[in-house]
């Protein structure tokens, strides 16, 4: 398989690129930011002139991710999230590569009860759930090959998430206030990048396919508060965990009140086996004990 991974530094770049070596799999190509800046295209073109591409896949793992950030400066997280991914997904059609994109559950407005599936209407109520929106729709401008695979809350334990939060957080013994009015289904980035080299080896043997979104996440959803608690426990530490309403904090962007995803179509369509959140974590935790 010929695989071509941008965004490459990041926390789900570097799971693919661990998953790659694990497997001992040759002609993946890793692209950072610096190597690569999908942004602007001529880079893109260039990039790419002198490559073999035949039967190439790539996966974007390249976004501007700071939900915080986004609401102050909405045209960086644009930039990347919007033109950056339809400058690829053009690339992409223009030189018959097939295209794999990681979006997000913040592009739904969290007012569901249960779990959101593919056939739920994006509506996101934050600047970088609104970039990634207009992502994912320059993705569907492309009527085949491509994939457009919604994830949430990820993690992992070689970045700075939540989980590193939490555990670093709870060395202090001061109490840990979480808040317990946002719920989810947390993925470990270890898993995802096990699904999506699956997935790719699937598609790099097929022929044209019909574009399509999916949703990956560990199965199961979880309260932020209630997620913290597992943390906690399967680290032993011994800190107190209170749960408090996303209002008592000062946050500039509105998060989804409930994002938790359907991952039952991917399951079926590329005969995955996805574990319960609350394994994949006690796995991470264990990992992030040992170092
Ligand atoms: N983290 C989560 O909880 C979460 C949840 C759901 C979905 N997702 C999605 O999952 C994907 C991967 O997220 P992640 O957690 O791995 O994010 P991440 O750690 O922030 O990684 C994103 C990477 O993209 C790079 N990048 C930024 N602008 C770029 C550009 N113009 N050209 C090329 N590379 C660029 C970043 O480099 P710099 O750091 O140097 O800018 C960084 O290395 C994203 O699409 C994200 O929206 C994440």
């Amino acid at each position: 398989m010929n695989l071509f991974v941008t965004g490459s530094e990041g926390q789900f770049g570097t799971a693919l690129r661990n998953t790659v070596v694990r497997k001992s799999m040759n002609n993946c190509i890793f692209l950072s930011k610096t190597d690569l800046d999908i942004t602007n295209y001529a880079e893109v073109r260039e990039y790419f002139k002198n490559k073999s591409v035949k039967g190439a896949v790539i996966i974007n793992c390249a976004a501007y991710t700071d939900v915080e950030k986004a609401e102050s400066e909405p045209e960086k997280a644009f930039k990347v999230n919007s033109q950056g991914v339809k400058n690829l997904a053009e690339f992409c059609r223009k030189s018959g590569i097939k295209f794999i994109h990681i979006s997000t559950d913040f592009v739904f407005n969290g007012l569901k009860k249960g779990l959101y599936d593919e056939s739920d209407i994006p509506d996101p109520v934050s600047i970088y759930g609104k970039s990634k929106a207009e992502g994912e729709k320059a993705v569907l401008e492309n009527p085949e090959n491509c994939l457009i695979i919604r994830t949430s809350w990820l993690y992992s334990t070689t970045h700075n998430t939540f989980l590193n939060k939490i555990i670093g957080r709870s060395k202090s013994g001061t109490p840990l206030k979480v808040v317990e009015d946002e719920t989810g289904s947390p993925t470990y980035a270890v898993d995802l990048a096990e699904a999506l080299i699956k997935i790719c080896e699937k598609i790099s043997q097929i022929g044209n396919f019909k574009t399509a979104v999916y949703h990956y996440c560990n199965t199961g959803s979880v309260s932020r508060y209630e997620y913290a608690k597992k943390i906690i426990e399967f680290s032993k530490a011994a800190v107190e965990v209170i749960a408090i309403k996303s209002n008592e904090l000062s946050m500039k962007a509105k998060r989804p009140a409930n994002s938790s995803l359907d991952n039952s179509k991917i399951t079926s369509d590329f005969n995955l086996e996805i574990r319960n959140w609350d394994e994949a974590l006690k796995e991470a935790v264990e990992k992030i004990n040992e170092q």
